[in-house]
């Protein structure tokens, strides 16, 4: 396995999923954790230097420890990696004074002979240099003994260096963003010369995942909060098969989820999977805190409150657990391990279980850390969850809810998964479900009149929405045709009784959000 050193750059989770595409297994720890100790356990065939803020000359800078350079393994340093190898191994780093670059910049070769280099630089025809992404105050100033140049940009005279006797490289640019655009093909010869052949497969993942939850929750009990989504079913499932009735799940029903979805959700854990798994039917207690609230944060703080409080119940209820299990994935992981740019605004305050394993002593078993989505669906798929199941669009955890903006009443959650219902029913219909990222009724606080047959109506609005999106962060409204729309307003009107008007909400995120609340 190869191990990547974690000096804080934001970019170093896309250098694991550069080589998860090349189906070679790594992990990545925060230099911190580092040490010689940890490097002589985890025996890496290779290692790869991220990049980070800090500069090496600053009190404290980060650094790999010694014996890094003594393992005789490949290693592979990106921009700030590449300052600490030339740093430890004897070059030289200056302070940036007028030489910084951020942005595009091009590299052309100086040998491109090197092996790390393998049909990486356009042919001298094209131009013979490649596009690459710089980030960088300081820069490399004199290499170590041992290194050559072998590819240089305007602004970095030592923008590739090698030392290939001792599989050593250091490049100042990041291969791993988008913005080099072929900077993956560096990936691949990288853990060519290290050996890897790339036969890292979910199947392998699952495996060692299984291995290490074994090694890590022995004999201990271990309880999960599963919401019916990917990530926590995922992870369920995974440490089930490791570790079987030491594992009990808690579905946690707040009467706010969709049509039919809880006993969905509860049936196939229990019918398919055999898993131990409490229903915990705690709707009254969710929909009765609830009533009369209609401020969003306050709805999404109750219910937060109220999840903690239940699930901890339960716990209780069970003797107590050493373990939670959580779907945690490697974005939310590194999100809280690097140095981020300072505290961001809260728009909403998202709903899960924080707080309680400290509250209840418990240790965290959380498998996907790894991974990233489309990797956890792979795993889902490994593990033989249905594909409607795995392909099914979010559902936040605070449920429906946030979909009826204003008070919650029963008579307006029934409407709304009535109508909710039809419009999933009708994209399925028409094929387009993949395509949309999430798609959902509200229902809107306000009634309006109609006329129906000779009478009038007044009746609920609501709201359809469906949004194509990549992660959630920004969306766009999807392009329904007019016969689609109005075919599905049609439907909901004739068989939803409740409902007497339908829009459709063309906002995009930003300015708007996903969810109406
Ligand atoms: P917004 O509405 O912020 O939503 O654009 C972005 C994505 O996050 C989901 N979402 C949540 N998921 N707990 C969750 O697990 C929450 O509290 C929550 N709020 C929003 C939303 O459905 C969309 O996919």
């Amino acid at each position: 396995r190869l191990l990547i050193i974690d000096f804080g750059s934001q970019v170093t989770q896309l250098i694991a999923r550069r080589l998860r595409e090349l189906n070679v297994y790594c992990e990545i720890h925060p230099f911190q954790t580092v040490t010689d100790a940890f490097l002589a356990g985890f025996a890496p065939k290779a290692i790869i230097f991220s990049g980070g803020p800090a500069s090496v000359f600053a009190d404290g800078a980060p650094m790999p420890p010694a014996t890094a350079f003594t393992l005789g393994v490949p290693i592979l340093g990106i921009c700030y990696g590449q300052q600490v190898m030339m740093h430890c191994l004897g070059g030289k780093v200056e302070r940036g004074h007028g030489t910084a670059e951020f942005g595009r910049a091009f590299v052309t070769p100086a040998d491109a002979t090197l092996p790390l280099l393998k049909g990486w630089f356009a042919a001298p025809e094209n131009g013979g240099r490649e596009q690459v992404w710089m980030s960088h105050g300081d820069h490399v100033s004199a290499i170590a003994p041992g290194f050559q140049v072998y590819g240089t940009s305007p602004n970095a005279p030592f923008a590739i260096t090698a030392d290939p006797e001792r599989h050593f490289y250091a490049v100042q640019f990041h291969p791993e963003v988008h913005h080099t655009p072929r900077g993956a093909k560096l990936y691949e010869n990288f853990v060519r010369l290290a050996g890897f052949t790339g036969d890292w497969t979910m199947g392998a993942y699952r495996e060692e995942a299984i291995a290490k939850i074994r090694a890590q929750v022995g004999t201990g009990r271990v309880i999960c909060a599963l919401s019916g989504g990917v990530d926590s079913s995922v992870a369920a499932i995974l440490i089930h098969e490791a570790i079987g009735d030491q594992l009990t799940c808690v579905y946690v029903d707040h009467g706010l989820m969709r049509l039919g979805e809880s006993e969905q959700v509860v049936g196939m854990f229990r019918e398919h999977y055999n898993l131990p798994l409490i229903h915990a039917d705690e709707s009254e207690l969710f929909l009765g805190k609830l009533d009369g609230v209609s401020d969003p944060e306050t709805k999404r703080k109750i219910i937060g409150g109220l999840f903690i409080e239940v699930f901890e119940k339960h716990a209780k209820a069970l003797g107590g657990a050493e373990f939670l299990a959580q779907g945690t994935l490697y974005p939310d992981v590194i999100e809280s391990v690097s140095f981020s740019g300072g505290p961001s605004v809260t728009i909403k305050s998202h709903h899960n279980v924080g707080g309680l394993p400290e509250r209840m002593n418990m240790k965290l078993v959380e498998p996907l850390r790894e991974l990233f989505k489309d990797e956890v669906r792979a795993l889902g798929r490994e593990l033989g969850l249905p594909a409607h199941f795995i392909g099914r669009h979010p559902f936040p955890g605070p449920g429906l809810a946030i979909r009826c903006p204003g008070e919650i009443t029963r008579e307006k959650l029934d409407i709304l998964r009535k109508a909710d219902a039809v419009f999933i029913d009708q994209i399925r219909k028409h094929g387009l479900y993949d395509e949309i990222w999430q798609a959902f009724v509200a229902i809107l606080p306000v009634r309006t009149v109609g006329v129906m047959g000779d009478g009038r109506t007044y009746d609920f609005a609501c709201a359809l929405r469906a949004v194509t999106s990549v992660d959630g962060m920004t969306a766009d409204y999807y392009p329904f045709t007019h016969d689609f729309l109005g075919e599905t307003a049609t439907r909901i009107i004739n068989e939803v009784q409740g409902i007497n008007r339908v829009t459709y909400d063309i906002t995009s995120k930003p300015p708007g959000t996903i969810e109406w609340e």
